[in-house]
């Protein structure tokens, strides 16, 4: 597999205090709100010494309880999944994911992919970062075989199901027209989140309403994805899936860690990504965070700075301000990240997604104006996919665009970057830019990893454990006694649409 060099790269200048010649105001301000160099200087050894640290866990095969839970297993995985492609291709687990993959575009139209948390958002981000910006409304023959994507089991919301089916009931009638056909992809680790479980038992038995009961191809259609020792791994035995049939997210993987397990990579072959070249950009990753010293090193180099930015200058605000709409989900998907693995013991950064410009219009007045607890982080892609849209001549020039008629979209939207973080720059708020030369699964391999990565050595230098999520627990256990609490219906009746949650 050949691919450019399309490294990805971490430009944080604006985040630091350069040493003043004079007294300016802006240079008081900047010594207050930015990190001077001096220190960021001294804490690359202690960003390296967090590297051994981390390093060193992977090797642990038997963790202390003070590192419990640690689930590493997400740094070597890429390379290990590529390792074991190329010694066993078909019998690999890519191999296994390529099979269902094409099995699943072969006989389905449309797909709905089912879970939550780490089980939603990774096939989401990767799925809009890299697919057709309008994928599902484009005709079959446009997408070439290339099923359409519907995410459900991410919550308890009755009405989106319910449209959903109506969806279906109303575009699926024959079940022996392929493009009427549709399937499920259901992901969760532990096979007891109760959003996920309850919406796959009502979706299989829409499914078993299509296709008959009794069907065959409800086990075809129908892919789970789970831990070894999960519920719904317990229910694919007793419904009779072949062990090949269902495809495993590895014990020493967290959830939020998993996407490039089988939960993010089945979404993403079968909608036709190319998930090697996806690898392997992850698996470059971990190895410039292994190998390369700090100035090169695009995780530690974000790790420092954003630690410095929150627990020293006490920017707890961290805004991800993704420049295409493209890396919106991605965001996403950081949001959670940062939240489960950093938001512990009353510390760690609240995350917000912003897509920009779009959101300039509405949150750009509280970043520019508002309080000073923001750190902003560009993900900043340099090239676009298609001829850039240009401005144009027009007979009209009432609006006064013909000065910019020689220029495209993508003028537009280099000169408000510039435009914002100069202006962020010039009232000492600190911005840096994660840099992707173009937007592929090579670079999106990259970027994912490069947050994970990033999101453990900063829980590493807080002291917070990244792994876990005790917080959740709390939730879901009151959950499961209020649902107790509540009055079961009378056997058949449906509860009445007018009375609401
Ligand atoms: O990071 C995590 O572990 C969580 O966010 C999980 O991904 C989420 O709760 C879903 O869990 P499961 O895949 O077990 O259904």
């Amino acid at each position: 597999m050949q691919l450019p060099d399309e490294n990805i790269e971490y430009n944080y200048q604006r985040a630091l205090a350069q040493p003043a010649e004079a007294w300016t105001p802006l240079a008081e301000l900047q010594s207050q709100h930015l990190i001077s160099t001096d220190r960021f200087d001294a804490f690359k050894k202690v960003a390296m010494d967090v590297r051994g640290v981390v390093g060193a866990e992977r090797e642990l095969l038997n963790p202390p309880a003070k590192l419990r839970p640690l689930h590493s297993g997400f740094i070597d995985l890429p390379q290990k999944l590529l390792d074991q492609f190329k010694r066993k291709q078909d019998a690999s687990e890519v191999g296994k994911i390529i099979r269902i993959s094409n099995r699943l575009r072969e006989d389905v139209d449309r797909i709905v992919v089912l879970g939550t948390g780490g089980s939603y958002l990774g096939p989401r981000a990767l799925i809009e970062a890299l697919c057709h910006s309008y994928h599902n409304e484009m005709p079959a023959k446009l997408r070439m075989g290339k099923p359409r994507m519907y995410f459900e089991g991410n919550n308890h919301d009755n009405d989106p199901l319910q449209d959903l089916f109506e969806l279906l009931e109303n575009t699926c009638v024959d079940p022996d027209l392929t493009d009427e056909r549709w399937g499920v992809i259901v992901a969760s680790k532990s096979g007891d989140t109760l959003e996920t479980a309850a919406t796959y038992r009502a979706v299989k038995a829409e499914a078993a309403k299509f296709y008959g009961p009794k069907s065959p191809m409800l086990k075809r259609v129908i892919v789970p994805i789970t831990g070894a020792k999960s519920k719904l791994r317990e229910l694919c035995r007793a419904e009779g899936y072949a062990d090949e049939d269902v495809l495993s997210i590895p014990e020493e993987v967290g959830g939020r860690y998993s996407v490039f397990t089988p939960v993010g990579l089945l979404p993403a072959a079968t909608v036709g990504l190319d998930i090697r070249a996806m690898l392997l950009g992850a698996a470059t990753m971990t190895r410039r965070f292994l190998e390369e010293p700090f100035d090169r090193n695009p995780v530690l180099q974000f790790a420092a700075v954003n630690y410095l930015l929150t627990e020293e200058q006490k920017k707890h605000t961290r805004v991800t301000a993704v420049w295409t709409r493209k890396l919106e989900a991605v965001g996403w998907w950081y949001d959670q990240l940062l939240s489960e693995s950093l938001g512990k013991t009353g510390r760690g950064p609240t995350p917000v997604t912003m897509v920009a410009s779009r959101d300039l219009h509405s949150r750009g007045q509280q970043h520019q104006d508002g309080p000073r607890d923001k750190m902003v982080n560009n993900l900043v892609v340099r090239t676009v996919a298609h001829p850039a849209v240009m401005v144009g001549m027009a007979d009209r020039n009432e609006d006064d665009l013909n000065q910019f008629s020689r220029k495209g979209l993508p003028d537009l939207m280099e000169s408000a970057h510039k435009g914002v973080t100069d202006a962020y720059a010039e009232a000492a708020r600190p911005t840096a830019d994660v840099l992707l030369p173009a937007l592929t699964e090579h670079t999106i391999g990259q970027l994912l990893q490069m947050l994970m990565l990033a999101t453990v050595v900063e829980g590493r230098m807080m002291g917070v454990n990244p792994y876990g999520q005790p917080g959740v627990e709390a939730y879901k256990s009151n959950l499961t006694r209020h649902l107790k609490a509540t009055p079961n219906l009378p056997k058949g009746e449906v509860r009445d649409a007018a009375k609401g949650a």
